[in-house]
């Protein structure tokens, strides 16, 4: 933290949005934050209004601390938001999805086209017997199926569990075990890099330990080649998407759900071994991702809204699906590596598509930097005319880049700061009303309220503390999923009735925030969310090692990487590619994002007298730092000789 804090004072120069942004900005005034603080729940309401309502609500919140209800009594179905609406008007004709995969095929679906999916998708589904509340997991790779499957999902009110693509087949089955779904939606292959992911055999070893699966869809993502060996069918079991979907009647109606119904789960890592599945509801997190996506993407009926997220993650629900779709806009979504087959794949596809908006994480930014600005320069980037950044603290060097290289030293960059448990954007500029500093999100969206705490309450004016959320939101996360006690615990046990992110900030004599990052047991590595006990968990799985500690350390790229210290069991010798073996134990056990960067084995761990870890210690060691205070230490000459091993083997 203290790392960023150096960095960010370099940067001083500040961005007001310029005349002609704002002048044709759907928000052009900052009334707009006085009114929204003003009557917090009339704002919401307002942008609850923007959706399609079966009946309205009586009551816009109910907050039983920590339980929140919004819109009460209203009923709505998201996948009529997103689908039926427009197809009653001009856009019937526009084109929702633009899709392609890394080998370079290539679909266009119009909302017609896309609502005729998810109709025989939803009725596809109810064929196999899921009802309504029933929990269907989704395992795929970036495929309109995807997006099909989720809008099919909610519109029979199914709640969906998507899982990224890039989890091990372990990471699946505990997933679909633990939200006990029914039917799993996968494909027999995903293309990374130039190489076939294995998408089906690994659902086939989660399935296999999933005893509440009746039923597998895959959808044959080689369709028309030769590769359907891929995949082994099993009778009864496993299904072809596309042979069920030629019998599926073209229309479902779709379920009328209360504004309170589950529309998703989806897991995030937390601080202990067990990732919690974060619970959204419907017509709040459906108010609250329309409402962003127009006002922090500054969306118009033309623009070309593209962002990069994979369905895996929140930012995929949210501004992917969700929000994009419930606002009528046309999307991008691509399959593949970005630099596949070459650097400017998706300056490439900005060209090809004239894509007007652009979101990504700060990590591919630092990429694209690291790559040089010859691919960039390559093609035609003159339709974008806004960026968005999200998942982890941008550089303000990164930011600098993004703007002048990708931007033209046009654009506005919208720097978001929010979570899976948040549901949508919470920490923003709107791009037509604040002047943005390179490395902070800036100030609450409005209807937002946010402020920086101390442990005991106290708030802080300027300074550092803990970001806090001091009100609800509508998309905030209701509970996790059959945990509500952790629910509890994890984000509204530090204050009264104020809800913990776990995530540093400080805040400028301006009122700006600038988020320092996660001070809890929590890395962000390359923008996505990982626990170190769930590392530990998969090293200390292994039958070589006693003990496992696992801590983050900063990295050019991907903003954190992971650092492992392992004690091994009596009597196993360290041979020479015990690291790489252990390596692929993580990799084997959750996926490939949480390959440990360094091994380092070690005989004994610096431990306070009463046992416990000192990770601070680790951390030092790992990002090269000379060692804090180790006066606490049991043993004080274990900590000096970790460094000096370290340093030798780094
Ligand atoms: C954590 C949430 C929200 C979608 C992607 C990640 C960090 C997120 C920012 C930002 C600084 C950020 C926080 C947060 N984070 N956006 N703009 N600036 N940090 O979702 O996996 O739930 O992770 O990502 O630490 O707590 P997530």
């Amino acid at each position: 933290m203290s790392d960023r804090l150096d960095t960010l004072l370099h940067e001083r120069r500040t961005f007001p949005p310029s005349a002609a942004f704002r002048r044709a900005a759907t928000v052009r005034s900052k009334a707009v934050y006085q009114q929204a603080s003003r009557q917090r729940l009339r704002f919401w309401a307002a942008q609850a209004r923007e959706l399609e309502w079966d009946r309205k609500w009586t009551k816009v919140l109910d907050w039983k601390p920590p339980h929140a209800k919004w819109f009460v009594g209203g009923k709505l179905n998201a996948s009529a938001n997103c689908l039926d609406r427009h197809v009653r008007t001009a856009r019937r004709n526009k084109v929702a999805l633009l899709w392609e995969g890394e080998p370079g095929d290539r679909r266009a679906l119009t909302y017609w086209e896309l609502y005729r999916e998810v109709n025989r998708f939803a009725n596809v589904l109810k064929g196999l017997g899921v009802r309504k509340g029933d929990r269907v997991a989704i395992y795929l790779p970036m495929i309109p199926e995807a997006v099909i499957a989720m809008l099919a999902c909610a519109r029979i009110g199914a709640p969906h569990s998507v899982v990224f693509g890039g989890f091990s087949a372990e990471s699946l089955r505990d997933r679909i075990n633990d939200a006990e779904a029914k039917v799993l939606v996968t494909a027999d292959v995903g293309h990374r890099r130039g190489q076939l992911v294995p998408l089906k055999n690994n659902a086939d070893q989660a399935v296999a330990e999933c005893p509440c699966i009746a039923h597998v869809v895959v959808v044959h993502r080689e369709r028309g080649t030769t590769d359907a060996g891929l995949a082994h069918m099993k009778a009864g079991r496993d299904h072809w998407y596309h042979e069920l979907m030629d019998g599926a009647d073209a229309y479902c109606k779709p379920a009328v759900m209360d504004a309170e119904d589950m529309l998703f789960i989806l897991y995030t890592s937390g601080t202990t071994g067990k990732p919690k599945g974060i619970v959204h509801t419907t017509g709040g997190y459906m108010t609250q991702a329309l409402a962003t996506t127009r006002l922090v993407f500054d969306l118009k009926e033309e623009d070309v809204f593209w962002c990069t997220a994979d369905v895996g993650w929140v930012t995929g629900h949210t501004y992917l699906t969700y929000g994009p779709l419930a606002a009528g806009a046309t999307c991008v979504m691509y399959e593949g590596a970005p630099d596949w087959p070459d650097k400017d794949r998706l300056w490439a596809m900005v060209e090809r598509y004239g894509v007007t908006i652009f979101y990504t994480a700060p990590t591919a930014i630092r990429a694209f930097m690291k790559w040089g600005t010859e691919y960039p320069k390559r093609r035609d980037l003159s339709t974008l005319r806004l960026l968005g950044t999200v998942g982890e603290p941008i550089n303000p060097e990164a930011w600098i880049w993004y703007h002048k290289y990708i931007g033209a030293s046009r654009c506005p960059i919208v720097d978001t700061w929010w979570q899976t448990e948040t549901g949508g954007i919470m920490i923003t500029p709107l791009p037509g009303v604040t002047t943005t500093k390179p490395g902070s999100a800036t100030v609450p969206f409005p209807g937002i309220e946010a402020t920086l705490l101390d442990g005991s309450g106290e708030e802080i004016a300027t300074g550092g503390g803990f970001l806090a959320i001091t009100s609800p939101w509508p998309g905030m996360l209701r509970t996790i999923y059959g945990d509500d006690a952790r629910y509890r615990q994890t984000y509204w046990s530090r204050w009264d009735d104020i809800y913990f992110p776990g995530d540093g900030a400080k805040r400028d004599a301006q009122g700006y925030f600038w988020i320092l990052g996660r001070v809890d047991d929590v890395l962000n590595i390359a923008g996505h969310r990982l626990g170190t006990m769930e590392v530990e968990s998969a090293l200390v799985s292994h039958p070589s090692v006693a003990e496992a500690a696992v801590v983050g350390k900063p990295h050019e790229l991907k903003g954190q990487a992971l650092a492992a210290f392992v004690i091994l069991r009596s009597g196993h010798q360290r041979t020479g590619d015990l690291e790489d073996e252990l390596r692929e134990h993580v990799v084997k056990k959750i996926g490939a994002i949480a390959r440990p960067d360094d091994i380092i084995v070690t005989a004994e761990l610096p431990k306070t007298r009463s046992g416990k870890i000192m990770r601070r210690l680790l951390k030092d060691i790992a990002a090269g730092r000379a060692l804090g205070d180790v006066t606490t230490l049991a043993d004080p000459t274990v900590v000096a000789a970790l460094k000096t091993k370290y340093e030798d083997e780094g």
